[in-house]
């Protein structure tokens, strides 16, 4: 795997997140009112980052990830001015100091994780940056070790765990945004402090629903620096099916046996966990 990932504290990055940039996290200096749109891959990062760009009369900018580039990137970030929407798949615990300390709003978005692995699977095989595994068995064997981009799925979960009732953090689950999306956009417009009419929800519904997404993608010449996902600037690599539980149409019975024995082994005591089912 090491050609085109490399490890940092233990975790596996992508060569597009650069040692150097990796190294000096901690001299990220965060806003005030900067929030951070923070998930592990796969979680839904691009449908959230949707409903927020899609809110009208807004001062923010969408920026590209904190790890995306190299050690350039944080002075790149110094040139907005306008209030920073700032993606990123890190963990609790690599996340740059300034931005606990400082108390930015965070949105945290979980997702089941078998359906996790699924969508991981299919971006292993599609995209360049990542590398190539062959079958279904090896990657989920990679996935279960934790072998895989940005480490263990459940030690990403368990770093946020503990800090999921801090008031500046919002949990946010793929599975609640299909089952409801207004409410949804409701709870993150509120979470923000932005006031948002019923018919302007409605609109960002349509406009965040997979199938819109999905093809406006495949029809507007998107910049690549504008990507939200530091593993690809390919936003059409993003949208594969859309949907929850496609886990079932891969995971054998002693797969799934093997899953859910960790599973429960790790996530006994996680609150994080219950907002998602199988
Ligand atoms: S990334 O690249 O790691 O940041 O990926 P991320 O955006 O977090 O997650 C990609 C998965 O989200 C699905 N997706 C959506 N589902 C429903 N509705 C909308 N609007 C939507 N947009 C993206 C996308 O298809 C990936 O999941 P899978 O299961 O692979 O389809």
């Amino acid at each position: 795997q090491l050609n085109v990932l490399h490890k940092f504290k233990g975790i596996l990055f992508s060569t597009m997140s650069s040692k150097e940039l990796l190294n000096s996290l901690d001299s990220f200096d965060a806003r005030e009112d900067d929030v951070f749109l923070v998930s592990y891959p796969k979680s839904g990062t691009h449908w959230v980052a949707e409903v927020i760009g899609n809110i009208p009369n807004t001062k923010i900018t969408l920026t590209s990830p904190i790890e995306f580039g190299d050690i350039s990137k944080f002075e790149e970030l110094k040139m907005y001015s306008k209030r920073r929407v700032i993606p990123t798949h890190l963990s609790y615990d690599i996340l740059p100091r300034n931005i606990k300390q400082k108390q930015c709003k965070i949105i945290y978005v979980v997702r089941n994780p078998k359906d996790i692995a699924v969508s991981l699977f299919h971006y292993y095989r599609d995209n360049p940056n990542l590398p190539c595994i062959e079958t279904w068995d090896a990657f989920l064997e990679l996935f279960l070790r934790g072998d895989v981009v940005y480490g263990s799925w459940f030690d990403h979960v368990l770093s946020w765990e503990e800090h999921k009732d801090d008031k500046n953090i919002l949990i946010i689950s793929y599975e609640e945004m299909k089952k409801d999306l207004s409410k949804s956009i409701k709870k993150i417009t509120t979470f923000l402090d932005i006031n948002v009419s019923d018919s302007e929800i409605n609109k960002i519904v349509w406009k965040t629903s997979f199938s819109e997404m999905k093809s406006s993608t495949a029809k507007e010449n998107y910049n690549p620096n504008h990507t939200i996902c530091a593993l690809t600037s390919n936003r059409n690599l993003v949208f594969r099916k859309g949907a929850v539980g496609d886990w079932i149409n891969y995971f054998t019975s002693k797969q799934k046996r093997v899953f859910d024995e960790l599973f429960t082994q790790r996530m006994k005591h996680s609150e994080l966990a219950r907002h998602f089912e199988d």
